[in-house]
């Protein structure tokens, strides 16, 4: 699907003047990848800055992503681990997952990485099961249906006191060409700030970032 790139406002080329690229392959990356019609928008330096930030501040070292895209916003989550930290980091598209293996194998990153090709909604609940409370973060940024259907799993698979952020949540009222995408990211919302275990928040950053923290078991 060819989605339109919104312009950057004052606030956001400001805020992105500051921003310096932790891995060198990223600049390429980014020039690449405003130029392709074939994948989704990658994630804007401000929300890689925004996470690597949360990362280090909570110390994480088990990081679980929901949508690899080609791997932009992978490597700025690696970029902000320990060196005995990890990423799982999962795509349902082969192309996708391909192109992702060949960036981490180059940018020498991919020791930290293990990227999953498949469907989320199989892979996760899976996950879930298998492995309990094992992520210190969780970043959702795969099918915008997706995150409503996963938070059960997801809040299964983070430790308290971890982290889950989804991308995008404001698309409802931000972006009216995703207004169809926004109903789920609506939903997620909704269903984020009545759950008694998550104490969240929205950070009007991009299409907009919600954070949950899980506050109860
Ligand atoms: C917005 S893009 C991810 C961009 C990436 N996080 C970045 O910022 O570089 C969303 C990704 O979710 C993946 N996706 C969509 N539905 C999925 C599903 N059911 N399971 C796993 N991945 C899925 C798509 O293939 C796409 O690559």
């Amino acid at each position: 699907m060819i989605v339109e790139r919104t312009k950057l406002n004052d606030t956001e080329k400001y805020i992105r003047n500051f921003i310096t690229r932790p891995i060198s392959i990223m600049t390429q990356l980014e020039s690449k990848n405003s130029v392709r019609n074939d994948i989704q928008p990658p994630i804007e330096p401000e929300i890689g800055q925004l996470l690597a930030f949360l990362i280090r501040s909570y110390h994480a070292k088990t990081v679980l992503e929901i949508g690899t895209g080609n791997g932009y916003s992978t490597l700025w989550l690696q970029s902000a681990l320990p060196p005995d930290g990890h990423i799982t980091t999962i795509d349902s598209k082969r192309r996708l997952h391909d192109e992702a293996v060949k960036t981490f194998t180059e940018s020498g990153t991919i020791n930290q990485i293990t990227a999953l090709f498949g469907e989320a909604e199989k892979l996760i609940p899976a996950l879930a099961q298998n492995k309990p409370e094992s992520f210190d973060f969780i970043f959702q940024d795969a099918g915008k249906y997706l995150y409503p259907q996963l938070l059960d799993a997801t809040v299964a698979l983070l430790k308290p006191g971890g982290i889950i952020v989804a991308d995008d949540t404001l698309f409802k009222v931000n972006d009216t060409i995703r207004e169809n995408l926004g109903k789920h990211t609506h939903q997620y919302n909704e269903v984020v700030f009545a759950d008694r275990r998550l104490f969240s928040t929205i950070v009007p950053i991009g299409h907009g970032l919600t954070l949950s923290l899980k506050v109860k078991p």
